[in-house]
């Protein structure tokens, strides 16, 4: 790595390649490419996917004598093969020659990725290659990429190879291979006029057509040249083979305009016919690049952040790198571009394939960054979830609830998409996947919404949308809910939280838990919130949604009733319970574990491969209590237990943030990001300390092999906003931007720019003094508030606060 707006890496490493591609894919938040060589197909070493939002497809497989059908965020046709070999020889393939120099740059601001290397052949030949590319953010249907060959010691003919390759099928994933994987079917390939080729396949379920085009030039000596091509050509494969003479010391330029289309998209006629218009209409490769930079740009002025940590030695930069990193395969994934179309975001991006491109609850760690800078995007989001309402209505039906129960695992149609089963990569065997049991992704949704709403201030949606979806999440969780008289309280049964380790109880066969603490209080929370949204609407539309969905003053008091009487455990000492019966499990041996195994990430995967089970033991993937104090300051957690006639007591706090890190392997990017934030107001070195480690995630791939298969979403926006929200003490409660900044010792200054209820905001914070200025717009004077005090803040004003 170099400066602060480039991930460099020296050096070709098969082992690490996979961690590369991913790292370095590009993508504009309607398509994203690993960063795989142009040269490479899947061969063990690269692995060059390609994946379009929202474009799923599902297929059976028999496993253990069971048909179980799985929906995959597909594989598309493989757009970047651009090859060339000296005429008569072998394509160019790094593994057969020689490597003299080898360098790969990502450019954060201007979203292009390059490679620049040399290398000797058999035959001595000396040659050098310089191959870069985009996938532009402001036309969503284009990418290019451009291969520079010169011959440094040798002249003679070249043979260049550009093609489009639909014999791709989803092998990303090693543990899944052995489920169905091929979701293309050959349709068409031919030549479009002189210079590109099209190549259109069709995902064999949902019946998605997938056109690409592609259009190939070359440059000797920088000038455009018509050259002799021949047509390569079968049912799901296309190339343009060209024979070019090529001169020592004479660069010669290849450049690939490509367009992808599908019949999902908008404003179309037919796929294939606006895939060949678009390569026609394409400029040049630099032409194309300046208009896809200052996309960029735009995007960069409001979401940039600015960092100086506090270090006089060593890479001061590398911080500020990975927040820029985060934000920027954030935007790839979401990005104005996907404000128009119908998509969840994928917790592992648009960037490989774990967990099959399925949406979670992954947004709620997501969407707080995207309010604050672009909450367009979360509108197109949550608008994701409105659409399928009524298959979480049906669903909450099926399984004897009422309202709506929107799926853990979601992709085309909102059908719950979870594997029924599992393989342990550890112990080879199949197991029953009871994940769908994590019912708070409910909660989750109406948080989103409900913090959408604060941030923005948007009645429209909120009354159109909005409300509706949370209104039917309240039902589901008061349907859920029952009474026990033994306690005088209601209870949540059969449900899992966070902490995916724990899915039943031990020597039971029953699924699921006794009052799990996250989900008993969202869903109080939840209900609290749903009575205020009936009051925030005017008064006409909440009338026409409780008629619409028969919603009843009785049912409203059943809520406040459930909202005040929900059953929470504590131990003696206070500390919040996980769950029922959590105080009768085992402790774990952390330390046996730890030098049995050189990584315990996955302590579930290692306890089921020696026959045991995690559910024996107080030990969790990641944070579950935890969350609480993650979503909610102290204040809200505060009314929250008094409402429910629990005392509440501040030294709770510290005890059971204490109690609960222990007991966690971190198995998911998520839990540290939940742990920094905790323990920012209690403990700031543990919170900086948690949160580098949460920024190495990917860059390092922490868990050991994860990233390859995609990045980790949640982890990269968690920090980011870590930066954002926590440090700064950012809280959009009850009208009021709050600000209370308790910034680490290890950061010298931090600056922001968001955006508020139509109004944007600088934050300049330095250890002792915070300044906050409105820029000009067309908004209404803003609340806001500086610890316990509430100022109004017209646009264009600055205040200064000593902190
Ligand atoms: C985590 C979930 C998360 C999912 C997708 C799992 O490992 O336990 O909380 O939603 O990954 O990121």
């Amino acid at each position: 790595m170099s400066d602060a707006w480039s991930l460099v890496y020296h050096g070709f490493d098969p082992k690490a390649e996979g961690l590369r591609e991913a790292l370095c894919t590009l993508g504009n938040g309607y398509f994203a490419t690993r960063g795989a060589a142009p040269e490479a197909s899947d061969d063990g070493v690269h692995y060059p996917g390609t994946y379009v939002a929202g474009c799923y497809n599902r297929l059976k497989t028999e496993i253990a004598g069971r048909d179980v059908w799985n929906e995959d965020l597909v594989n598309v046709p493989n757009w970047l093969p651009l090859t060339f070999r000296p005429e008569g020889g072998e394509w160019f393939d790094l593994r057969d020659v020689e490597l003299l120099d080898y360098r790969q740059e990502l450019h954060l601001a201007t979203g292009e990725l390059r490679r620049a290397l040399r290398y000797r052949d058999s035959g001595g030949r000396e040659t050098s290659v310089a191959s870069r590319r985009f996938v532009h953010m402001a036309h969503p249907h284009l990418a290019a990429v451009e291969t520079t060959i010169e011959p440094l010691n040798w002249s003679g003919t070249l043979d260049v190879r550009s093609a489009l390759d639909g014999r791709v099928v989803n092998n990303g994933v090693a543990r899944y291979r052995r489920l169905n994987n091929r979701h293309l079917e050959a349709v068409e390939t031919e030549a479009v006029g002189d210079d590109a080729i099209f190549l259109r396949v069709r995902t064999s379920q949902s019946r998605i057509d997938l056109a690409m085009a592609a259009r190939t030039h070359v440059y000797p000596n920088g000038s455009l040249k018509n050259t002799d091509r021949r047509l390569v050509q079968d049912a799901a494969y296309i190339a343009h083979d060209l024979t070019v003479p090529i001169t020592q010391g004479a660069a010669l330029t290849v450049e690939k305009v490509i367009a992808l289309y599908t019949s999902r998209d908008h404003a179309i006629s037919e796929c294939g016919l606006e895939a060949r218009k678009a390569v026609g209409r394409a400029r040049t490769y630099d032409a194309l690049l300046r208009t896809h930079a200052r996309a960029w740009e735009h995007i960069w002025r409001r979401f940039d952040i600015a960092i100086v940590p506090d270090r006089e030695d060593g890479d001061d930069k590398r911080e500020l790198r990975i927040l820029r990193l985060h934000v920027f395969h954030l935007l790839q994934t979401a990005s104005p571009n996907t404000i128009d179309l119908d998509v969840g975001v994928p917790p592992r991006g648009l960037h490989g394939e774990a967990y099959r491109g399925h949406i979670f609850w992954d947004e709620l760690f997501i969407f707080p960054l995207l309010n604050l800078r672009m909450p367009e995007i979360t509108r197109a989001l949550l608008m994701y979830r409105y659409r399928r309402l009524d298959e979480a209505r049906i669903a909450a039906q099926e399984a004897g609830f009422q309202g709506a129960m929107f799926p853990w695992q979601s992709g085309s149609n909102g059908r719950e998409e979870t594997q029924q089963l599992h393989l342990n990569p550890k112990s080879g065997r199949w197991l029953p996947d009871r994940s769908h049991r994590q019912r708070h992704v409910n909660a989750a949704i109406a948080y989103n919404v409900w913090h959408y709403y604060q941030v923005t201030e948007d009645l429209e949606f909120l009354s159109f949308f909005g409300a509706e979806m949370f209104l039917e999440i309240a039902r589901f969780w008061a349907s859920i809910a029952t009474y026990n008289a033994d306690h005088g309280r209601y209870e949540i049964r059969g449900v899992m939280g966070p902490d995916e380790y724990h899915d039943g109880y031990p020597d039971t066969d029953q699924a699921g838990l006794l009052n799990n603490a996250y989900t008993n209080l969202l869903a109080v929370w939840v209900l609290c919130r749903a009575l205020e949204v009936i009051e925030l609407l005017p008064q006409n539309r909440s009338q026409e949604l409780c008629e619409k969905l028969a919603i009843s003053p009785d049912e409203l008091g059943r809520w406040d009733e459930i909202s005040r009487q929900m059953r929470l455990v504590f131990f003696d000492d206070g500390i919040l319970s996980q769950f029922e019966g959590y105080e009768r499990l085992d402790e774990i041996d952390w330390d046996r574990y730890r030098e049995k195994y050189e990584d315990i990430h996955r302590l579930d995967r290692i306890l089921e491969a020696e026959g045991d089970t995690p559910n024996r033991y107080k030990l969790s993937k990641q944070a579950d209590v935890l969350m609480l104090y993650y979503l909610f300051s102290t204040e809200e957690i505060k009314e929250l237990l008094e409402r429910l006639g629990y005392t509440f007591s501040p030294d709770a706090v510290p005890k059971t943030i204490e109690y609960y890190m222990a007991r966690s392997s971190h198995g998911s990017t998520l839990s540290r990001i939940v742990d920094s934030w905790v323990l920012a107001r209690s403990n700031r070195p543990g919170s900086w300390e948690l949160f580098t480690e949460a920024l190495e995630s990917d860059v390092r791939d922490i868990q050991g092999g994860t990233t390859p298969e995609g990045i980790h979403l949640g982890a990269m926006a968690g920090t980011v906003d870590i930066v954002q929200r926590c440090y700064s003490g950012i809280d959009t409660r009850g009208d009021v931007l709050w600000l209370n900044p308790r910034i680490p010792e290890q950061l010298r200054c931090l600056r922001l720019r968001i955006l508020y209820r139509g109004q944007p905001i600088e934050l300049d914070m330095e250890r002792d003094r915070l300044m906050v200025t409105s820029l000009p717009s067309a908004a209404h004077t803003i609340q806001l508030g500086f610890r316990d005090e509430i100022f109004q803040l017209r646009p264009e004003e600055t205040r200064e606060f000593s902190l």
